[in-house]
């Protein structure tokens, strides 16, 4: 098969990678997906950098078994731990969420001072931080885990007293820095940006990593001359190591539209 037919590879821990899917959908409405998401393992935003590797190394060589042109790490946590990793194991192009969503940031602020939330393990990591770091040494980040946000949104707590009161006490601490930009660093909290926003005031602009990195993986397969040449309505595969049902039914609000087949994986 020509490159430019191949299908784009995308994995995440779990379920929240679908809203990077749906940014892609926007951006490459005729790019086929192919979507791994390790339901049966999630969550990997408490687990240890080693265990974060080789998760990923092992959804990339599932990914590799349908040909993919290029793969991209939907979530945060793999994105920080494992992606130079990944990138010296593998040939395929695989693209990352920290640099993108980076460099939105960078654009966006104008006080120079940026906020950054994501899970225990991605905060850990310091991913964001440097690479804001090394792109404007100039901006003050301020970083946070937010545990139990991902929580909250399996559970459809999206809004209510009870998600407002956690987002409060999270960015208290963030708001006291006077950030004018902070960055959802993780596949799940743009579900939360109403309550994120309500808690921070209007004065912060939310950046979401998932619209940028679609757009870098436009620029990447443009660059390539890979981008789907045919018009038609593209095929979407999505596989899961868990019970493909409630992926089915809870991927519905990550995508914004029904997901037709689920299919579940054994893969070792
Ligand atoms: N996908 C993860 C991320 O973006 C969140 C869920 C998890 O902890 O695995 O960091």
């Amino acid at each position: 098969m020509a490159t430019h037919a191949k299908p784009i590879g995308v994995f995440d821990s779990g379920i929240g990678g679908l809203t990077v899917v749906k940014a892609l959908m926007r951006e490459l409405p005729h790019e086929p997906i192919v979507y791994f998401g390790d339901t049966a393992r999630v969550p990997y935003g408490s687990k240890s950098k080693s265990t974060i590797v080789r998760f990923s190394m092992e959804n990339v060589e599932f990914l590799l078994r349908f040909g993919v042109k290029a793969i991209i790490i939907a979530c945060n946590t793999s994105s920080s731990w494992a992606l130079p990793t990944l990138r010296r194991y593998f040939k395929v192009p695989i693209v990352g969420v920290i640099r993108p969503g980076s460099r939105a940031a960078v654009q966006q602020t104008t006080a120079k001072r940026v906020g950054v939330i994501g899970t225990e393990a991605t905060i850990r990591s310091r991913a964001y931080e440097l690479e804001i770091k090394r792109l404007d040494a100039s901006i003050a980040v301020f970083s946070q885990s937010c545990p139990l946000f991902v929580p909250l949104v399996e559970s459809g707590w999206l809004n209510g007293a009870i998600s407002a009161q956690i987002a409060r006490t999270y960015l208290a601490p963030l708001k006291r820095h006077r950030i004018d930009a902070l960055i959802l660093g993780c596949t799940h909290y743009p579900l939360l940006a109403p309550v994120i926003q309500r808690a921070l005031g209007p004065s912060v602009t939310l950046v979401d990593s998932a619209t940028q990195t679609a757009a870098e993986v436009k620029g990447l397969l443009a660059w390539h001359e890979w981008l789907q040449g045919s018009r038609q309505r593209p095929r979407y595969r999505f596989f899961v190591t868990d019970e493909p049902d409630h992926f089915a039914r809870l991927g519905q609000q990550f995508l914004g539209q029904a997901i037709r087949s689920v299919e579940r994986v054994n893969y070792r």
